[in-house]
């Protein structure tokens, strides 16, 4: 099995470009199933995610052409002969659940694996069922599969969300774009990937207002076309390279990012004494003065995103001062703790909430990534720690970032892949 290991190396300098968006692309993937035309993604992040998706797609009968070397994805769903995603697929990947939602609207019924939960908590997806059902799909549970199925088109609906679902907001969003009248999703998502998500939709033909507020409104067309596509940045990648630059006390510029995406993350570093100065399209990030301990709650977009909390931690195990960090998105997003631990910081972790008095040093150590962001949160450790640190189980790490070693190296970390 792949492994890092990583010495303790000179504070990080110079450039680094982030990828196209995973959470973004992920959805948009599972949209083009909408059309019987032919897509072009550009910007796709060549992640096993992404590899992941078009395996699923392929498998429900679309035709796949990943160019790794130009990051292009072409995608031609004309002919859909298959509506069963299968739980091998979806055992590897939850987010293969968005496929549901599409297959709904051009096929009339879909067969998906339930997804189980994961390292970060228990996923339910009752809430996407919820607004399945009310767009008239009848749905059953059978044998750890959901079989939803509806008699012609789905209807619109008025669809309130209890929690602002990033994924039942895209599932609904899906569904709703080729559904018979008005569907209105209220307390949705506003990450930037919905609003992603949304402009692909909509240049493919649909009828979508408010994307990107907690209301959405689609009135439903009878067709879309399919068309090109530039995804986002990956505002989760810049944010882990803007810590990975806090850690170190470095000094890197960030580029094809949307500063305004990651303003929670400027802020929290700007707190903890990090210089952070933005342009149109990158980040400066100088690191250098001692650390300082802050607080952080996460929460849904625009607060602070659960997918930096784990970053966040390993920063904060090294800043001078007592920290709290609260986690309210996900039940059980600490497991990483434990490997921290291992190295040395010194957390206590109370329900949701992680009190972490700051380290003056950590230790290298052979430790385990239980999900992509606690991967990247060990990594950021292992460049500050002392000695070696082993990080086994990176396969979680190469699904949600881009040669991130690579990158890295690029930038004077220690850091090699060793293949078993
Ligand atoms: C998306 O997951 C992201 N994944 C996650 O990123 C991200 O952490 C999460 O949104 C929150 O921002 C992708 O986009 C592929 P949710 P998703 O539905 O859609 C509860 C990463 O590291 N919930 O917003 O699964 C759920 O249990 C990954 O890149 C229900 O109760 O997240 C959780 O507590 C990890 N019922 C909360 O909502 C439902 O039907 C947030 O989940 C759905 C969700």
């Amino acid at each position: 099995m792949p492994r890092f290991l990583i010495n303790k190396g000179t504070p990080l300098r110079g450039r680094i470009r982030a990828s196209g968006a995973k959470n973004s692309v992920l959805p948009i993937i599972a949209a083009s199933l909408l059309t019987d035309g032919k897509s072009t993604i550009e910007e796709i992040p060549c992640l096993n995610d992404v590899r992941t998706m078009c395996e699923l797609i392929e498998c429900l009968g679309a035709r796949v052409r990943l160019e790794e070397g130009q990051n292009r994805l072409i995608i031609d769903s004309g002919n859909i002969t298959n509506t069963v995603a299968p739980y091998e697929l979806v055992n590897k990947m939850r987010a293969s659940f968005l496929v549901m939602g599409p297959l709904l609207a051009r096929q009339g019924m879909a067969k998906i694996s339930l997804p189980g939960g994961c390292a970060i908590g228990n996923r339910p997806v009752d809430l996407h069922l919820k607004g399945f059902a009310a767009m008239g799909a009848d749905i059953v549970q059978g044998h750890g599969y959901i079989i939803a199925k509806t008699r012609g088109r789905l209807r619109g609906s008025r669809i309130y969300l209890d929690f602002p679902s990033v994924g039942a907001t895209e599932n609904i969003l899906m569904a709703a774009v080729l559904a018979e009248g008005q569907t209105i999703i209220e307390n949705a998502a506003i990450e930037p990937e919905i609003v992603d998500l949304t402009t692909f939709l909509t240049s493919m033909g649909a009828d979508i207002k408010g994307a990107g507020t907690d209301t959405i409104r689609i009135n439903g067309v009878k067709e879309l076309k399919g068309v090109t596509h530039a995804v986002i940045p990956d505002r989760i990648e810049a944010g882990t390279f803007m810590v990975a630059t806090a850690i170190s006390g470095g000094d890197v510029i960030i580029e094809n990012v949307v500063p305004d995406h990651l303003k929670p993350v400027s802020a929290k570093l700007r707190e903890a004494g990090v210089e952070i100065s933005e342009e149109l399209t990158s980040i400066h990030v100088r690191a250098g003065k001692p650390l300082k301990a802050v607080d952080i709650k996460t929460h849904p977009y625009p607060g602070f995103p659960t997918d930096m909390q784990s970053q966040m931690a390993a920063l904060l195990s090294v800043a001078s001062g007592t920290s709290i960090l609260i986690e309210t998105v996900f039940d059980n997003r600490f497991m990483y703790i434990s490997e921290l631990k291992r190295m040395g910081a010194k957390i206590k972790v109370e329900g949701r909430s992680a009190v972490i008095e700051g380290t003056d040093k950590l230790m290298g150590a052979t430790v385990r990534a239980t999900d992509l962001r606690a991967g990247a949160a060990l990594v950021l450790a292992g460049l500050v720690a002392e000695g070696t640190t082993e990080i086994t189980d990176i396969e979680h790490i190469d699904r949600g970032y881009m040669n991130f070693d690579e990158k890295l190296r690029k930038l004077g970390a220690d850091i090699v892949r060793v293949e078993d």
